[in-house]
Formats: structure tokens, sequence, C-alpha cells
């Protein structure tokens, strides 16, 4: 139970779905390996005392909240549909969100048939909207004032226009293509969702403290170098200053090198966030910049 001592720390993920080869490679990358039980609802960790539990998505905060598991890759949007749901019984949240992981990008947002007029949210005034989440979507309705019902669906929530069951629908959007192929089109964002990693709302009192916090730095680690390039440039002294203003996105200060037999140009070496474009480089060659490499990160430890 949540009070009894563990050493190993349990971290709930998706069994099957949006978020599980995405968590698991990023579990991968941070260097963590598991041994995987034969029903493949438990791994165990083979590198570091840190386990999976492979669950429905929607069980993971409750989970978290009775002490089961310790930690949970969950979207976003799973997240505060529950804990809107505690807030309104008037329950403080057990958990809260720790990280953002930048990995299952999707909006929960209003759809409506594509011939229905559309002249903003008191569009929806007195419709019937089906969703399977009914408190991010009230939640929002009160926010705009508008008086509509909701209607329950835990799946297939996009055919309900066509059943008659409900004139419009609120629901995960990733491509659009779900919307697309039932004549929806999308009219409001309720909640811009992605894969987060949720912890208890208080602090471990044993080991799994330890576990966690190597787990964070692990993991803090690798979303760091998923978007950084090593960018290695020549560049004429003259021209250093100017080449430099153009480096996107550095935190670090550049590395400047001097080339051999040569007083007038410099090497430089720089770590950069974000993507760098076709654009930049060819911004930074009229700048004065040759023989420019850009590579990936693999690792980075501060
Ligand atoms: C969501 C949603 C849609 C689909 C939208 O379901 O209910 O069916 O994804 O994605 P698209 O815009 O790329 O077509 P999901 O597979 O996440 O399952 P779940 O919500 O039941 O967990
Ligand atoms: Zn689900």
């Amino acid at each position: 139970m949540s009070n009894k001592p563990r050493d190993r720390l349990r971290v709930a993920t998706q069994k099957s779905g949006r978020l599980t080869d995405a968590g698991r490679d990023l579990l991968t990358r941070s260097g963590l390996s598991f041994r995987e039980s034969r029903d493949r609802l438990f791994c165990y960790g083979e590198s570091l005392p840190i386990d999976l539990l492979l669950v429905r998505d929607d069980d993971i905060p409750g989970l978290i909240a009775e002490g089961t598991c310790d930690l949970g890759f969950v979207g976003r949007n799973v997240l505060e549909e529950q804990r809107l749901e505690r807030t309104r019984r008037g329950e403080a949240a057990p958990f809260r969100e720790l990280r953002a992981l930048g990995f299952g990008r999707c909006r929960l947002s209003i759809a409506v048939p594509q011939d229905m007029a559309w002249a903003g949210p008191q569009s929806l005034a007195g419709l019937r909207i089906a969703t399977s989440y009914p408190q991010l979507l009230g939640d929002w309705l009160d926010r705009h004032g508008i008086a509509a019902q909701v209607v329950m669906l835990s799946g297939s929530v996009e055919i309900a226009p066509r059943l008659g069951t409900a004139e419009a629908i609120c629901d995960l959007v990733s491509s659009g293509a779900t919307l697309a192929a039932n004549q929806l089109r999308e009219v409001a964002t309720v909640l811009d969702s992605e894969a987060v990693l949720i912890g208890p709302a208080q602090p471990f009192a044993d080991e799994r403290g330890d576990h966690a916090d190597l787990l964070l730095r692990r993991l803090d680690g690798t979303l760091q170098v998923r978007d950084s390039k090593l960018l290695m440039l020549h560049v004429d002294r003259t021209a250093l200053d100017a080449v430099i203003r153009l480096l996107p996105g550095i935190d670090t200060t550049p590395i400047v090198t001097a080339l051999d037999g040569r007083s007038d140009a410099v090497a430089l070496q720089a770590v950069c966030q974000g993507a760098i474009t076709w654009q930049h480089l060819e911004d930074m060659k009229r700048a004065g910049a040759r023989s420019m490499l850009v590579l990936p990160v693999e690792q980075m430890l501060a």
C-alpha cells in the first residue's frame, strides 16, 4: 500500500495506444532497459530499480492516487479530465504534472458537421455535444456561458452526429483524419495536450524519491538533446560576430578555435536548440560562414 516503504519505483505506462512507442523510446534513450514478463503487463527494470506497469491510460491517475504506481506517462487530456472530476467532488488532486514530454501532441477540440453554420461558441447553445471528456467540455461551456447538453460516450464519438445522438462532438484531434473521414469540421480548441509525466502530489518518503530524481534528470537530458544539433563551421575573424548573431537557439557560449596556419579565419562550434533550417545555413553563409556541418547530439550532461 502507499505508506509501505518500497525500494523500487513503479511507473505506469499505456499498454497500447498513441503514447506507447514514444514513451518506451524515451525511456530507452534515457538508459533504462527492461525484461518483459510473459503476460507483457509488467516490465522489470534491469539497468535501474525502475519497473513498468502496462495499463489503460485512463487508469493511470487513479493508480497513482491509490499508491499502486509511483509515476505515470499519460496524456494531459486524461490528467486534466480526472483532475476536474475530483475538483467537482471537492477533492484536491492527489497527482500532479512533473514534466511535459513533447510527444503525443494532440488537442481536445469541438467539431461540428461541415455544413453547419458556425458563428462562435454561442452556435452550440441548446445543442447536444458527444464526448468522452464531460468535465473538460462542461468546464469550457461554463467559461463561455453556453448552455448545451453534454452526451457522454466512451468511444466512437465521431459518428454521433451521423447517428443522430448529438449535433456536435468534442474529441481528440491529432492529424485531423478522423474528423475529415466523418465530414466534421474543427471549430474550437478546449485543451492542448501532449504526453506528460505525472507523480503524487506529496514527495516520496523513501528510496523511491532518489530513483524518481534520477529518472527526472535522465529524462531532462534526453528531452534536451532531442532537438539539439552541434553546428560546426569556419569563418573569417572579421565576420565572426555577424555569424554568431545568426546562430539559432544557442544556450551556451560558442567555442572558437584557431585554424592551423591561418590567422585570418577560425573554427566555430555551438550547440543549437531547435531546428537548424536551410534558411539559417544560407543566412550564415551569406554572412561569411563556410564548411558548415550540422550533427545530431546523442548525450549531454551539464
Ligand atoms: C483519438 C480520437 C480520434 C483520433 C483522432 O482516439 O478519439 O478517434 O484519436 O486522431 P486523428 O486526428 O489523427 O485522426 P485515440 O486513438 O487517441 O484513442 P483514445 O482516445 O480512445 O485513447
Ligand atoms: Zn483511453
